[in-house]
């Protein structure tokens, strides 16, 4: 690809997982990505490790690049737009990973129309995650296939008809992993507590939900189906069972989703601090 593809605002986490995972399936060459981040220890490494360009500041860097990454932390966006106001090229495509900014705070913030707004998760950083994204109505069928090049370097990704359905994905797979991670982290703890090493408990906890997951998936059955031949009557797993629904485990995980989903709206609407836990 010719010179300056993509600029990268921000190279933290997300926007590093991007990268490595552009430059790897080669969908970029280094030479075309260009990178900006106030942290120049970060960005110099990215230089010599990759062979990435970096921009002396956030205007220079998306100056004629034909994609623009935003991937600060949703509080650094409103100094990163005062400077970036009226800067990107009308034909440029804005992606935004900023979970909770909609569309239409990057349009007003940034004089720009051809947004595209995503939210990822976690196991992007290595390729493992799945992405759920919405395209503004100005995003051309040219750049959406751009855009959907670059998001499968972090795993599949879904594209919405309708941007507020980016707030059922935040609870749903933007958070996902945090519940994913403290169901593993119970699961190992019993484990350790009955008499195994943390090391083993892990071990089998991790390729149990590893393996739960290609299975469901290979068999395309209902999850309730697969759980039900894994319950024998009067047996162990039945046994679980009945503790765990006791415990209310679906209607918990129920309320923590739409608790999120909650969430997610609020901070949307500008509300960044929480009013009080919702009981
Ligand atoms: N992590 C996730 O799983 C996840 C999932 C979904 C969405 N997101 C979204 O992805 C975005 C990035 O998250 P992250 O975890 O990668 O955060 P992060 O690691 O804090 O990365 C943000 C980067 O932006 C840099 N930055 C700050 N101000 C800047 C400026 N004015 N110009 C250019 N760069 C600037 C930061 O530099 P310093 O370190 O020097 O401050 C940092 O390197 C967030 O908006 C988040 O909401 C993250």
């Amino acid at each position: 690809m010719s010179q300056k593809e993509l600029a990268v605002i921000g190279t933290g986490m997300m926007g590093q997982a991007i990268l490595s995972g552009l430059i790897q399936k080669e969908v970029f060459s280094p030479a075309s990505i260009v990178v900006s981040d106030p942290d120049g220890q970060k960005t110099g490494r990215l230089q010599s490790d990759w062979g990435v360009s970096v921009a002396d500041s956030n205007p220079d860097a998306v100056a004629g690049a034909k994609i623009v990454l935003l991937a600060v932390k949703p509080q650094f966006l409103k100094s990163v737009m005062r400077v970036l106001k009226g800067k990107l090229s009308p034909e440029s495509l804005l992606i935004s990973i900023i979970t909770g900014v909609s569309v239409e705070t990057l349009r007003d913030g940034l004089e720009h129309d051809a947004i595209i707004r995503v939210m990822p998760n976690t196991p992007a950083q290595t390729g493992d995650g799945i992405s759920g994204w919405y395209a503004a109505a100005e995003v051309t069928i040219q750049q959406k296939e751009q855009a959907a090049k670059i998001l499968s370097a972090l795993g599949p990704a879904v594209l919405f008809e309708k941007e507020s359905d980016l707030d059922i994905v935040t609870a749903v797979s933007g958070s996902g992993p945090a519940y994913v991670f403290l169901f593993i982290e119970a699961m190992v703890d019993a484990g350790v507590q009955m008499g195994l090493s943390r090391a083993v408990a892990q071990e089998l906890v991790v390729q149990t939900v590893k393996g739960s997951a290609a299975y469901l998936e290979k068999r395309a059955a209902h999850p309730a189906v697969l759980r039900n031949e894994v319950t024998s009557p009067g047996g162990t797993t039945a046994e679980a069972l009945f503790f765990l629904e006791q415990g209310g485990l679906r209607s918990t995980v129920a309320r923590a989703m739409w608790a999120c989903y909650e969430r997610s709206v609020a901070l949307g609407e500008g509300q960044s601090h929480r009013k009080g836990p919702v009981s």
